[in-house]
């Protein structure tokens, strides 16, 4: 039996490879279609496009499905940790016990800027959005790292890696510290990722933050879970990116862009202002649920929906039990979290979203942690940034050891004005 797909063109038959991934995936090799039959495929939004093969993360969406280098994401929400994770996924294996502690002493030893480069904070306005300041700094930050940013230079993979996760956490926490006017807080070398980035952002000079270990833990899971999801819009990006031959800090910075859109990474403060807005207009959870079924109106329920996940979002039941539990033991009341309830409770029984299979996803319980945890909304795309990291550079890696590797170079079907000739101004 052929393995091709056979495409008929104007009666002549084309011959295609069919590629098969090691989860059974099917794709059609088209590789060759323009140059064989002269056209182009058309799939606005890529929803059918496999831009390329990976070892990294594995979906199936209609089963609610997420591995990370084969590893399913329920285990290793249950068993790991998000620096162990990294590793995992930025070398493509768990790492051994001196592997661990190698990477977490670098990630401690990294985790100062440069003093100059924290001069840049005060060229922003004190209201400039925190993920503007973020795409900035790794940029900034490169120029103060001259030596890792040749592509080429592979043996300091691993501290860059490492840098880039420490430093990043630094410009996260002090992007928010200026933000309040605050004087910044300095990493402490004997706490752990997540607590490290705490302190960085809670601590003031009179007043440690000392947070209860299940905070720490619930937002080490939202790292985690973060952590990659495969050809999602920004990881593209950077992939886009990096397929120019950029360098990881560019490429990361033009990811950190993408993920700012409230369709992708925005999505968690759009849950937040949309709740807002249900409560401060004391709106009916019926008339919202009308309202995102409105084809005439441009409302939407953010936190639902998925371009892959036509099941569940299974990030979305992790974080689901983590929100219960950081609720539970802050003892918080809050109004919003009630709405959020009442709503996931109408949609999941409404037929529309039922038969469209659109569930809450991982920005909605997100979102509703950070938000009881004390982050403040624009912080929220932020920590996605810093949880999606890693997995921005397994991708940057991945392209540039791909021997393959071609720079991504979309088409398009141009439906634009005809040939014209140029009209002089006084004859328009
Ligand atoms: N509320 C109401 N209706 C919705 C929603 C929603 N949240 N999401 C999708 N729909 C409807 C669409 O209107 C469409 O209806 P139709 O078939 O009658 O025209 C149908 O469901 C399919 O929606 P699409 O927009 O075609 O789905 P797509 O895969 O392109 O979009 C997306 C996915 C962007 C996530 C969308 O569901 C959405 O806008 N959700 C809200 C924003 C959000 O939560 N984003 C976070 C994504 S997760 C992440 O980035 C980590």
């Amino acid at each position: 039996m052929s393995k091709d797909a056979i495409l008929k063109i104007e009666g002549k038959d084309y011959n295609m490879p069919i590629v098969t991934g090691s989860e059974g995936e099917k794709g059609i090799d088209i590789a060759k279609l323009r140059a064989d039959t002269g056209h182009i495929t058309l799939d606005p939004g890529f929803g059918n496009t496999g831009s390329s093969e990976s070892k990294i993360t594995f979906i199936d969406g209609d089963k609610g499905i997420l591995r990370y280098r084969g590893y399913d994401i329920e285990d290793l929400a249950a068993n790991s940790r998000f620096v162990e994770v990294a590793y995992l996924l930025i070398w493509g294996e768990l790492p051994s016990q001196s592997q661990l502690t190698k990477f977490s002493d670098m990630l401690t030893d990294n985790a100062l800027i440069h003093e100059n480069l924290k001069n840049h904070f005060e060229g922003f306005p004190w209201n400039a959005h925190p993920m503007a300041m973020l795409s900035a700094m790794i940029n900034a930050l490169s120029c103060y790292h001259p030596e890792l940013v040749d592509p080429d230079n592979r043996k300091e993979e691993l501290k860059v890696a490492a840098r880039l996760m420490s430093k990043i956490r630094t410009i996260a926490a002090f992007s928010y510290k200026m933000s309040l006017g605050e004087p910044f807080t300095y990493p402490d070398p004997h706490r752990r990722y997540v607590a490290n980035l705490l302190h960085m952002m809670f601590s003031v000079p009179h007043q440690k933050y000392e947070q209860q270990p299940e905070i720490a833990k619930a937002l080490d899971k939202i790292l985690m879970l973060h952590a990659d999801h495969e050809q999602n819009c920004s990881t593209s990006t950077v992939r886009i990116v990096a397929s120019a031959g950029s360098n990881l800090f560019s490429s990361l910075s033009a990811g950190v862009c993408a993920l700012w859109g409230n369709l992708h990474g925005g999505a968690n403060m759009g849950v937040i202002s949309m709740l807002q807005k249900i409560h401060e207009g004391g709106l009916d959870i019926k008339k919202c649920i009308e309202m995102a079924k409105d084809r005439e109106s441009d409302f939407r329920l953010m936190g639902f929906g998925h371009r892959v996940y036509k099941n569940f979002d299974p990030r979305a039941t992790i974080l689901r039990a983590h929100a219960d539990k950081v609720l539970g033991i802050l003892d918080i009341n809050d109004p919003l979290l009630n709405i959020a309830r009442r709503l996931e409770e109408a949609a999941l029984k409404d037929s529309f979203f039922i038969d469209r299979k659109l569930y809450p996803n991982v920005d909605f319980y997100s979102g509703l942690i950070m938000r009881a945890v004390g982050i403040p909304t624009d912080m929220f795309t932020v920590l996605f940034a810093i949880g999606r990291l890693p997995g921005w550079i397994a991708h940057w890696r991945e392209v540039n050891e791909d021997p393959n590797g071609r720079i991504s170079r979309p088409r398009q079907i141009y439906t634009g004005e005809p040939q014209r000739k140029y009209v002089p101004i006084d004859k328009r």
